[in-house]
């Protein structure tokens, strides 16, 4: 008998988790298949007793759902209820239970480069759903110093009351300065935008983008010719590797799963690329 798993979420349709997630199965033999559930926050609770009424083993939990989904399940891991967010559900015999992956993914990413944090100075743009694990994350790594800047400044504010972070209004983000940058804003998704300017990139040895939709956004496009980079599709791929261990309790084939995310996005970008130049609304991508 086959196992179910799969990812909730709205939209979920160009999901990359299914095509990881089903080759490592593949690779190790398990007898399990993942599947993409699109799932309205209206419909969320109903789902989660779906989930339960049909013995799905495990869930990845993306927007809108990270948040809200927890007030569903049965039990929390700490880190997970520190952070604010769940991205992961196990089944354990009818036990639904919370992780979060997401911070693991970006000190993941940053390992594989050999880029270190402890004792560095961050700026994140962004305070939306991502924001929280990364700063975890960064936290966790012994960071020196975290700024964060957000179009909406009470987020910010919020942010830095929960992490004892800097909250900086979005107006100064042109003279913010360290040594990471993060953006962590869905500006540059499909789009040939950055919300931070060169000179201010140019001032950072490392930068991170959240997006991964061009992989090569603009922010990276130019935070490249400064320093190291770190595209989105790392950080998923990371992610995805924790919420496999969890469930199965083995590590899945890492580097497989990595190629075959990298070749779908290249395919999706040049079909996007096509479509776009077709209807001319991506003129510089
Ligand atoms: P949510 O916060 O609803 O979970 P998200 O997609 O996780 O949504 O987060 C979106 C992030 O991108 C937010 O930080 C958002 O800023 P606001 O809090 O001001 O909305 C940011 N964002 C989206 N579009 C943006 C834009 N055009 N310029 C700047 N920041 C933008």
């Amino acid at each position: 008998m086959y196992e179910v798993y799969g990812i909730i979420g709205d939209p979920v349709s160009h999901s990359l988790s299914p095509i990881m997630h089903n080759l490592a199965f593949r690779e190790l033999g398990i007898k399990a298949v993942y599947g993409a559930f699109r799932v309205s926050p209206h419909n969320l609770s109903k789902a989660i007793e779906g989930v339960k009424a049909l013995n799905i083993k495990g869930l990845s939990v993306t927007i809108p759902h990270k948040e809200t989904i927890m007030e569903y399940l049965d039990e929390i891991d700490p880190v997970a209820l520190k952070i604010g967010a769940v991205n992961t559900v196990l089944n354990k015999e009818g036990t639904l239970m919370g992780y979060n992956t997401d911070w693991i993914g970006v000190i993941k990413a940053f390992e594989k480069k050999n880029i270190e944090i402890k004792n560095k100075k961050a700026v994140l743009i962004g305070a939306g759903g991502a924001s929280k694990a990364i700063i975890y994350a960064l936290i966790k790594k012994e960071i020196a110093e975290i700024e964060v800047y957000n179009r909406t400044f009470e987020k910010a504010k919020m942010l830095e009351e929960k992490f004892k972070i800097l909250a900086k209004p979005w107006q100064e983000l042109k003279n913010a300065y360290g040594d990471i940058i993060i953006q962590g804003t869905s500006v540059g998704l499909k789009s040939w935008e950055t919300p931070v300017q060169e000179e201010v990139i140019s001032r950072f040895k490392v930068a991170v983008d959240i997006v991964y939709f061009p992989l090569k956004t603009k922010f990276l496009t130019l935070a490249e010719k400064y320093g190291q980079i770190i595209d989105g599709l790392q950080i998923l791929l990371y992610q995805g590797v924790e919420q496999f261990k969890i469930w199965t309790g083995v590590l899945p084939p890492i580097e497989i799963m990595e190629k075959a995310i990298y070749e779908e996005i290249k395919k999706l970008e040049k079909n996007f690329f096509h479509e776009s130049k077709r209807n001319k609304a991506f003129k510089e991508f």
